[in-house]
């Protein structure tokens, strides 16, 4: 018998109640938005392989989807679009034609499900025949011209009834630019989602395979972080947040859960973790291979949580949904 022993943590982990009184951070449905791929075309369900169990869809079967993950319990989305080749230019104005496949693909999505709060994704690379998020001159990717063209796209998404605008482009100055923009026509209550700290991160390969949308030179260093840095991460959230975004987030998030937790310490507004198509695809691939147990799923998830993210973009959002509350 230790007799000294006064202090024995396993006492709060005896049973499954004891264990989940003391829990200190749960994963709710209310914590994920699911992101989503759509295509042009009818009755497409195309898949991407190298993210097994997630689909590139046409939006009649995106319908169909959404409405499946709706009865599951989420409630939030969001979808990015891939443009056909032949449609993308140099300026990106697929972007903010408000005829085109993203808008369309809003303004639907809301008719049929009023309730679903829906990230509309603000960057050029999806549209841009160069594939990076801003425009190119000279091998350059250009600040203050790209941010006359998010703004507008932002607008045709506002239009089409998009709930929160979500740029993932890391121009500087953007999130100023968009608020005061969404302000001047009416959209006061459209939110900002901002991709504070996004790093310039080898995590992106399958969501590029998934649109087709990777640069078609070169690399994102001049505008996405450096993965070395944390301070910097800082600056970005101080000006993000002056500016007016509702929600900054940290992308990737397992390994840069130090970023998280840094920002939730030193900013006041809910924190966005975006778990990436690499992220996905390196769980997914074990699991397959038989390497690792199903359960590192949910481990991940709660870790992401548990640095301090109140909300997480993650392609499990669909097949965890069915085992949490
Ligand atoms: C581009 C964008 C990227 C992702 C979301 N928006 C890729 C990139 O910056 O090249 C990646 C998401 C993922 O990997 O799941 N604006």
């Amino acid at each position: 018998m230790q007799e000294f022993l006064q202090r024995r943590p396993r006492r709060n982990r005896k049973n499954e109640v004891i264990r989940n009184l003391t829990q200190e951070t749960w994963l709710s449905k209310n914590d994920l938005i699911f992101p989503l791929f759509v295509c042009e075309g009818e009755n497409q369900k195309i898949s991407i392989p190298s993210m097994p169990g997630i689909f590139r869809y046409s939006l009649d079967l995106l319908l169909a989807e959404i409405e499946t993950c709706v009865k599951l319990g989420i409630k939030a989305f969001a979808p990015f679009p891939q443009i056909p080749e032949n449609k993308k230019d140099t300026t990106g104005s697929q972007s903010y034609n408000p005829e085109g496949l993203y808008p369309k693909v809003i303004r639907t999505i809301k008719q049929n499900f009023p309730d679903v709060m829906l990230f509309t994704d603000v960057a050029l690379d999806p549209y841009s025949s160069d594939g990076h998020d801003g425009i190119v001159r000279n091998g350059e990717i250009l600040n203050d011209e790209t941010l006359e063209v998010l703004v507008k796209m932002a607008l045709v998404q506002a239009q089409a009834g998009s709930d929160c605008i979500a740029p993932s482009d890391m121009m500087d100055g953007r999130v100023g630019y968009l608020r005061k923009v969404l302000d001047q026509n009416g959209f006061t209550n459209v939110s900002i989602l901002a991709y504070t700290a996004k790093y310039a991160s080898a995590f992106y390969g399958p969501f590029r395979d998934a649109l087709e949308s990777a640069p078609k030179f070169g690399d994102k260093k001049t505008y996405q972080m450096n993965p070395a840095n944390v301070r910097e991460a800082l600056l970005e959230a101080e000006l993000d947040v002056a500016e007016g975004a509702d929600i900054i987030m940290v992308k990737p998030a397992l390994a840069y859960l130090d970023v998280i937790r840094l920002l939730k310490d030193n900013f006041p507004v809910p924190i966005a973790a975006y778990n990436v198509s690499g992220e996905y695809a390196m769980l997914k691939a074990s699991i397959e291979k038989g390497w690792l147990n199903e359960k590192v799923i949910l481990e991940s998830l709660l870790s992401i949580k548990r640095a301090g993210a109140d909300i997480i973009l993650t392609y499990f959002a669909k097949e965890v949904a069915e085992k949490i509350s």
